[in-house]
């Protein structure tokens, strides 16, 4: 494969709209996700989770519920088949919590204790609400603050990163922020619950899965399972959505080890309060951030400190301090982050892990670094733009944060705002406007893809991409088109089977880069194939392209995709609530393929960042360790009537080394968002408020 330089010739099919190649399936109905694909002689799985957040499973009384109707069997610690979870996945170490029934401790509430199968769901879910357990119950710590003594450095890369003095140039500062600002547990809990179906079929484990990635979890199931990898198949054709909660969790362990000791297809779906312990979510975070500049903005110092937490079994880092590494220009330069192991479940990525809590806390920290200087908090941003990494020292690939400024200024109208806080009032409402900074890394993951010329002039294109309902078939047939310079309407695009070979998965927001990358490379080299007058056989011709060896080429360069995110808010001086206005956001995030759905794709990220800033908080009970009101009633979340007038839209920044110029849209929307609203808030109140969400009673 040896044609992937250069970009692709334009031919019309990426960058104009089109409405989603799967859209009529979805909304007839005929697109089945995984919990509703019918099986033959299908079996029922209903998980049953300790009510205890610590301690042992000392007796599981299965012998009860066997005698009731349809159950099949009772799987828990002391019956269930061993697996391994000592193996390194494509993301490092397994959350052993995949590992079920391995062993008695509990680590957390909702821990998996054990799993009912019965000829339907009902009684599947009759039995398991029967199931008595016995626990040997242990004190627990789920309290999470920045003065917990636990708190550590992790070992992995990037903890630390220190450029220049800090406390010197601290000192030598005309102005200085030092703040602390919080985030509460937050939750991806996406629309379609977790579920899978797994069968024996011909020596192979089937499964039928949503997910973000087919290969991904093939290849975790063949290791846990301690299988060859070639004799596991997952497939996920369509995914209501996932935000990193769907890679290998306990609902495919838990139908692959049913379907094995039952030797039938056994489903297994989580119900929406299990999700919110056994999918992962996004920790909570205490920052502290400091800021030293000169008179007119200029930054000496800036230091970024993030505290998150992780469970007692796994270590998982939310890095938020990171935010701010390729961001701005600072003499002294610090990061650390922090974590404090307690006995909860282990959170994951969610939406722009990191970023999405840090834009927070740094951007908020720079208006109010604005404020003390009398400096636009645009034209602050603008003072401290970076040549180089700022930390890292090495080049920018691209970087057009400026121009997102330039435009959103413009279009928000933000030259006619006045800076002083508290002076725009209408009646009972207090009006004021913000913005924030986005940034999110671009990153590149190798695919395997094949394109196939069909004997009736369409073509087909293969690869184990997952549309977990951004858009990717459309945006990958859009691609195909342009680099085979045919129609959309003569192209079908196959994803999410685990047999088309591996694929980065749907997530770091590189989905449509990688699986694009390979898809053009293959494309290119079947229209090689493709010269006149050759005669396409019944089975096609096929090109496949594998981009592993490629990528590994591609120059050390710092790469992000950036935005300007804007808010008016209006708060109810009498009930504190907090209405938002309006949001614009413009982004410098690589070419877009699709106007449609991307769009869709930035306003989901900042109707979520509105959501972080105003509604979502995850409770615990600290008697029980376990989530308080884990729906979609008790956990709030931005409805309708929560978005007002809201605008994405981008500047021209196509990336330089992607054959279609692609950086990746997935994450950044929401970065910034909640900074821009909280940022408005001070400027119509007069109030900072430094701990999400800003609900009505810190606001009064
Ligand atoms: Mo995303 S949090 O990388 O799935």
């Amino acid at each position: 494969m040896t044609t992937t330089t250069g970009p692709t010739k334009v031919t019309g099919a990426v960058g104009a709209a089109h409405t989603r190649v799967d859209g009529r399936a979805k909304v007839t109905g005929t697109a089945r996700y995984a919990g509703e694909i019918p099986f033959a002689d299908l079996a029922h799985g209903w998980l049953v989770t300790s009510t205890i957040a610590r301690g042992r499973v000392t007796s599981v009384e299965a012998e009860a519920v066997l005698a009731m109707p349809g159950v099949l069997t009772v799987l828990h610690h002391g019956n269930a088949p061993r697996v391994d979870v000592d193996y390194q996945g494509l993301l490092g170490s397994p959350d052993p919590v995949v590992g079920v029934f391995q062993h008695d401790r509990v680590p957390f509430a909702g821990w998996p204790v054990a799993l009912v199968v019965a000829e339907t769901s009902e009684q599947a879910r009759e039995a398991a609400e029967s199931l008595v357990v016995h626990y040997d119950q242990e004190p627990h710590d789920i309290a999470f603050s920045a003065a917990h003594p636990g708190s550590y450095t992790p070992e992995a890369d990037g903890m630390r990163t220190e450029k220049g003095d800090l406390a010197a140039q601290l000192a030598a500062s005309t102005h200085v922020v030092d703040a602390q600002y919080t985030t509460p547990e937050e939750h991806h809990s996406p629309m379609e619950p977790h579920a899978a179906t797994a069968r024996w079929d011909g020596g192979r484990l089937d499964v039928v899965d949503s997910n973000q990635g087919s290969s991904w979890v093939a290849d975790e199931l063949s290791k846990i399972f301690s299988l060859d990898p070639g004799s596991v198949r997952v497939r996920s054709e369509h995914v209501g959505g996932a935000f990193g909660s769907k890679g290998l969790r306990v609902h495919q362990v838990l139908a692959a080890m049913a379907a094995t000791v039952l030797d039938r297809p056994v489903r297994v779906v989580l119900t929406r309060r299990q999700m919110f312990s056994l999918v992962g979510y996004r920790s909570p975070t205490t920052q502290r951030v400091r800021l030293g500049a000169e008179p007119d903005g200029r930054l000496r110092a800036l230091d970024h400190q993030g505290l998150s937490l992780s469970s007692t079994i796994h270590e998982f880092i939310e890095p938020s301090a990171g935010f701010g590494r390729p961001m701005y220009d600072a003499d002294a330069h610090h990061t650390h982050t922090r974590v404090v192991r307690l006995d909860v479940p282990t959170p994951t990525w969610m939406r722009a892990p990191g970023e999405a809590p840090g834009s927070f806390a740094l951007e908020c920290a720079l208006d109010e670094l604005a404020e003390k200087c009398g400096v636009d908090p645009i034209a602050l941003r603008l003072r401290n733009e970076p040549e180089v990494g700022p930390v890292s020292g090495l080049p920018f690939s691209s970087r057009n944060l400026s121009g997102c400024f330039e435009e959103g200024a413009r279009r928000f109208g933000w030259a006619e705002r006045d800076p002083r806080p508290r002076v725009r009032r209408e009646g009972r409402w207090l009006i004021g406007t913000g913005m924030a900074a986005a940034t999110f890394p671009v990153l590149v993951g190798p695919a395997t893809a094949g394109v196939t010329a069909e004997a009736d002039g369409t073509f087909t294109v293969r690869i184990a991409a997952a549309d977990v309902g951004t858009g990717a078939r459309t945006a990958l047939t859009l691609i195909a088109a342009d680099a085979l310079e045919v129609a959309p309407e003569r192209i079908r695009v196959r994803v999410a089977d685990s047999d088309f070979g591996f694929a980065m998965i749907a997530g770091g927001s590189m989905g449509t880069r990688s699986w694009g990358w390979a898809v053009t490379a293959a494309a290119r080299e079947l229209r090689d194939k493709l010269v006149p007058g050759v005669d396409i056989p019944a089975e096609g011709i096929t090109a496949k392209a594998d981009t592993g060896a490629l990528l590994g080429t591609l120059a050390q360069k710092e790469r992000h995709s950036y935005g300007a995110q804007f808010a008016e808010v209006a708060v109810d001086v009498a009930s504190g609530e907090v209405r938002v206005r309006r949001m614009l956001g413009i982004f410098a995030a690589g070419r877009i393929i699709n106007p449609l759905t991307a769009r869709s794709q930035l306003t989901g990220g900042m109707i979520w960042g509105l959501s972080m800033a105003l509604h979502e908080e995850a409770v615990r009970d600290q008697a029980t360790g376990a989530p308080v009101g884990p729906d979609l009633a008790g956990y709030h979340v931005a409805a309708h009537a929560d978005v007002p007038h809201i605008e994405a839209d981008w500047v021209d920044d196509p990336d330089p080394d992607d054959p279609v110029g692609i950086k990746g849209i997935g994450e950044i929307g929401i970065v910034g968002a909640a900074a821009a609203i909280a940022n408005a808030v001070w400027h119509a109140t007069g109030v900072r408020h430094r701990n999400l969400p800003i609900r009505p009673d810190r606001v009064i």
